[in-house]
């Protein structure tokens, strides 16, 4: 029983420790998801991936029908999710290109988003709990796993999401800064919250790709966040690779 689903984000379209068996195209009634279900094995464990951007990396951030994506991976029966999202580093701990978070609060700064599966026809409205936004349990499994596979990561953070997918402002962040942003990224709205009205647990490993506007000299260059992502989601495989059969045995 395949019981994790991961979803990629940027630097991350492809799994290559997936060892892969079969692809699946789910129809869901909010449209296309952004790629067909690839189903494999990784760390010797059933896992199911999708990457956000599409195959190709050609959906941005503000058009990934998140909807779709996560009444998909509903439909394949997982009850946990692992999203890898790219940020920026706001606060001082944060900031390091290659840093990864696993976080445990969202500020959602996005708008013009379709954000939620309520109030259409196929689901009545409710409001759900949204006061600890990721699932605590599978955030301590990814955090056990950072350890025995000795990469190091911030085990808390609060991702503040923008609408990009222009990068911010001084402004921009300096507010967010004030908010308590400690990351910055623009894909993890909303992404979690659809995972909590779909009753899926569900956690980030955020990796940082650039220190956030105006927290260093240089302007923010998409060369060096490319480099960053090539270099930063190698650990990222290796802690999935980690972290992927713990989930099926715990
Ligand atoms: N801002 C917003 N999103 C991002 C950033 C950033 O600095 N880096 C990677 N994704």
């Amino acid at each position: 029983m395949t019981t994790v689903a991961i979803i990629g984000g940027s630097g991350l379209t492809n799994l290559k420790n997936l060892r892969i068996t079969r692809r699946e195209v789910i129809r869901t009634p909010y449209g296309e998801p952004s790629a067909p279900m690839i189903f494999g094995q990784l760390g010797g464990q059933e896992a199911v991936f999708l990457p956000r951007h599409g195959p190709g990396h050609t959906i941005p951030p503000h058009e990934v029908n998140y909807r779709a994506n996560i009444w998909a991976i509903k439909q394949t029966g997982v009850s946990k999710v692992i999203a890898v999202n790219a940020v920026g580093g706001i606060s001082p701990d944060f900031q390091v290109a290659g840093t990864l978070v696993i976080p445990d609060q969202i500020i959602d700064f996005t708008y013009g988003r379709a954000h939620t599966y309520f109030g259409s026809e196929h689901k009545k409205v409710t409001h759900v709990d949204f006061t600890h936004p990721y699932c605590e349990e599978l955030r301590q499994t990814i955090i056990h796993a950072s350890g025995r596979a000795e990469i190091r990561v911030m085990g808390r953070g609060t991702y503040g999401v923008t609408q990009g997918p222009r990068f911010e402002s001084l402004a921009e962040i300096r507010r967010m800064e004030r908010d308590g942003a400690d990351i910055v990224g623009m894909t993890g709205m909303p992404e979690a919250g659809l995972a909590r009205e779909l009753e899926l647990c569900y956690a980030s490993i955020a990796l940082v790709v650039n220190p956030a506007a105006g927290k260093t000299t240089e302007t923010i260059s998409m060369k060096e966040i490319e480099t960053n992502l090539e270099t930063g989601m190698g650990s990222v495989r290796s802690l999935l690779e980690q972290v992927i059969p713990l989930i099926a045995h715990g």
